[in-house]
């Protein structure tokens, strides 16, 4: 597919726009917004440049990316695509009525992607007449800089289109994790309890968050630790994916959502946009207490719950233990994927590790997942 469209010129849009037109495709950018189009092809004329300044690409493949990328204002202009990401805002009814109405404007064979982070893509191929030609694309941000991207077909979705997809995806030069349909796909589900348990211990008062991020940064090897990045994501963001999540899963409690990110939320301490979330950006940063006894307990309890998520995940055929791997190595830069540390730290660790904390609160959410049981009896490990 070399004919692509993107709707909607916002962060994601305008990342797609750029990945597909570096990859060589001709892209036309559709916004209802004018503003948010010339925005966009601001952007990337900066962005190209710095790149130029930085020796990564040459102003003959400048020219080129520019060239194949244009900015248009209706629908209509994009009857002869061969493939459309829509990217516009996170509202099931808004997106159904895109659909819909694209389709009547599209050749038959017309592949038409949602680039939604929550939204189920059933319920998206459902406002189309031809359900089985609609799938998830589900880029990170910045897309032009995360590899991981994660293709989702739904249950109407046909073999065919999640073929030329997962082909068109991976001449992208990037990464693919197919995932099933289901509440946060596979990273912002596997990835919860890098924050609610993280939060947890914070919250029963075991350690400060400073020492939290300071331990998994220092014995897990993470970038940032869970305090700083939803920081920087912000908690706005980050508290509605996770009350997204748990909601979706009927209220399973392992995904239940925190008082006291909901109270930052609440109080517009939003993390670095705004200046102050768990660290006040103003003032000087609280110290940690260095020590790593403690700094070991506490990663121990926030890497078993991923790796409890994630073995979760494979044991409902949310994806492959590959899939699953690369998702968080390749879409948040986890160092390790986790069912490879699982393997690491012992199956069977893994186990006794999550029934120990089970034992101590007798909350379902401590519940070990029946895949890392089963390995243990059989003494197996995860292939990934
Ligand atoms: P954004 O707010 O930066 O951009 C959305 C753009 O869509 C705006 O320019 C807006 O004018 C345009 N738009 C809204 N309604 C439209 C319509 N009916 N037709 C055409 N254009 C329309 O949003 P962002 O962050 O780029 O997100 C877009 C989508 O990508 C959402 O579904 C979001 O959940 C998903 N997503 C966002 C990620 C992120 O980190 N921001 C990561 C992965 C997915």
């Amino acid at each position: 597919m070399k004919k692509i469209a993107v709707i909607g010129s916002g962060t994601m849009g305008s990342g797609i726009a750029q990945v597909a037109a570096t990859a060589g495709c001709s892209v036309k950018l559709y916004d209802t917004n004018q503003e948010a189009l010339s925005r966009s092809k601001g952007s990337l004329e900066n962005t190209l440049s710095k790149l130029v300044e930085k020796g990564k690409i040459d102003d003959a493949e400048k020219s080129r990316i520019l060239n194949a990328t244009s900015y248009v204002t209706t629908l209509q202009d994009l009857s002869d695509s061969d493939l459309v990401i829509e990217a516009i805002v996170e509202n099931l009814d808004v997106k159904r009525k895109v659909f819909s109405e694209l389709e009547t404007l599209v050749s038959a064979e017309t592949v038409l992607a949602s680039n939604t982070s929550s939204l189920s893509i059933a319920s998206i191929a459902a406002s189309c007449q031809k359900p089985e030609r609609v799938i998830g694309i589900h880029f990170f941000n910045p897309a032009p800089l995360m590899q991981l991207v994660e293709v989702i077909p739904a249950v109407q979705t046909s073999a065919e289109v999640l073929q030329k997809t997962t082909q068109t995806i991976s001449d992208w030069k990037k990464v693919v994790a197919v995932a099933k349909d289901t509440p946060g796909f596979i990273v912002n589900r596997v990835a919860r309890p890098f924050y609610s348990e993280a939060l947890r211990v914070y919250e029963e008062g075991y350690a400060d968050f400073a020492t939290i991020d300071w331990s998994m940064k220092t014995i897990g090897g993470f970038r940032m630790g869970p305090f700083e990045l939803m920081d920087f994501i912000g908690h706005d963001v980050n508290y509605t994916v996770t009350e997204t999540v748990f909601t979706s899963f009927y209220f399973d409690p392992r995904y239940k959502p925190s008082f006291t990110q909901k109270r930052l939320t609440e109080a517009g301490f939003l993390g670095r946009k705004s200046g102050r979330g768990f660290y006040n950006y103003s003032e000087e940063m609280p110290q940690p207490t260095e020590d790593t006894t403690l700094a070991k307990i506490i990663f121990d309890r926030v890497i078993v719950m991923l790796i409890n998520e994630a073995a979760d995940a494979l044991f409902l055929n949310i994806a492959s233990a590959k899939d699953i791997d690369n998702a968080m190595t390749k879409g948040v830069n986890y160092p390790k994927g986790l069912l490879a540390w699982a393997n690491e730290l012992g199956i069977q660790w893994c186990v006794e590790k999550l029934d120990e904390l089970y034992g101590e609160y007798h909350e379902d959410r401590y519940r070990c997942s029946p895949v890392l049981r089963k390995m243990n009896r059989e003494n197996k490990v995860f292939e990934v």
